[in-house]
């Protein structure tokens, strides 16, 4: 066996045991360099190849070729077990601990103003009312006018609407989106129009900015006896089966004839002279109602003795209070995490 043989055979072998008593990933590295890198054991025994009779030279390259496999093969094998060990240690050191309580999520809720809008739209969603908006900053002639609140009406009063510039206002109903859905579209109507209203008022039973929803049912032949059924259904659904109603005639510019609605109070049902809700009368004021005026059908560019159609039109922070026993109007908007976190 010539002198190359042996020393590729011993560099390859000493190489192997190395390899086998590695460490880690640099050591490993460092013996592969040591063995397979340009100035490597291996590559210097391989030099001396040029010194050999070149009939030689065929079995020796073949024996350096077979030893470089070899050792690229435990190289590798040695790799991966080494990163294994990485992993399982790093493992080890950052071991998460699966039973510890976690931090608390806090989940919100909805607002009773939004659930209230809610309840109301889906009842009234099942006997055909859509909903629609209109917007919250709405002209003088909308509002008032084109409702049948003449111009001198005290509602219009500096003290009781905002004025946002010449004939702009902050909406004080939603009475207009009424008017809007008629002057864009033709009957039949059925629609249900939330959304928030504001006034110059501010005590414990008003607030400047409170919540309305208004009802328009446009139609041949809708009667005074349809609106008082819908009504009905809608008290029963939201307020209990026992619930009855009455109306009382009223006056609003844009219905005639109108009406104010009571509902049968939902605690004592008249049965309790001290009661706080009802204050002993048996009934609660909860919304404004009445057939539409034919004026605003006239000016909406439908024919008055065509149709007929009635509205109504109720505030939902006091439908909100009924519902839920609140006490103050005001909890409704100071954003207390005590009082909101119990919807
Ligand atoms: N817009 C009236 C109000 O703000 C309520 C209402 C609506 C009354 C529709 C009758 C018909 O008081």
């Amino acid at each position: 066996m010539s002198e190359i043989q042996n020393q590729i055979r011993e560099k390859g072998q000493a190489a192997l045991e190395q390899i086998e008593t590695a460490k880690n990933l640099p050591d490993l590295d460092q013996i592969r360099v040591s063995v397979l890198g340009k100035k490597g054991s291996l590559s210097e025994a391989l030099k001396t190849l040029g010194q050999v009779p070149a009939e030689e030279r065929p079995k020796l390259g073949a024996l350096a070729n077979e030893w470089k496999s070899k050792i690229e093969a435990a190289l590798e094998i040695k790799k991966t077990a080494l990163e294994a060990n990485q992993i399982e240690a790093d493992l080890i050191k950052t071991k998460i601990d699966v039973t510890i309580p976690s931090r608390k999520v806090h989940v919100g809720s909805l607002h009773p103003i939004t659930t209230t809008v809610r309840k109301i739209s889906e009842t009234l969603g099942r006997i055909g009312f859509d909903v629609t908006v209109g917007p919250e900053i709405e002209t003088d002639f909308l509002n008032f006018e084109a409702v049948n609140i003449p111009k001198d009406h005290p509602a219009r009063d500096m003290q009781d609407t905002f004025f946002v510039g010449p004939g702009v206002v902050l909406r004080s109903q939603t009475s207009p989106v009424q008017m809007r859905a008629m002057r864009a579209e033709k009957w039949p109507i059925r629609i249900l129009c939330p959304g928030a209203v504001y006034r110059c008022d501010s005590d414990a039973t008003h607030s400047p900015m409170f919540h309305q929803i208004e009802g328009l049912w446009v139609d041949k032949k809708v009667s005074m006896s349809d609106l008082k059924g819908v009504l009905g259904f809608f008290a029963k659904e939201l307020f209990g089966t026992d619930t009855k109603i009455r109306l009382r005639p009223s006056y609003f510019p844009f219905v005639e004839p109108g009406a104010e609605v009571d509902v049968s109070c939902m605690l004592c049902a008249g049965k309790n002279h001290k009661c706080q809700v009802c204050k002993g009368t048996g009934w609660l004021e909860i919304l404004g109602a009445g057939m539409v005026h034919p004026r605003l059908f006239e000016l909406a560019g439908y024919k008055s003795d065509e149709v007929s159609g009635f509205a109504f039109g109720m505030g939902i922070e006091r439908i909100a209070m009924l519902l839920h026993g609140i006490p103050d109007l005001r909890l409704m908007f100071h954003g207390d995490q005590r009082f909101l976190k119990q919807f």
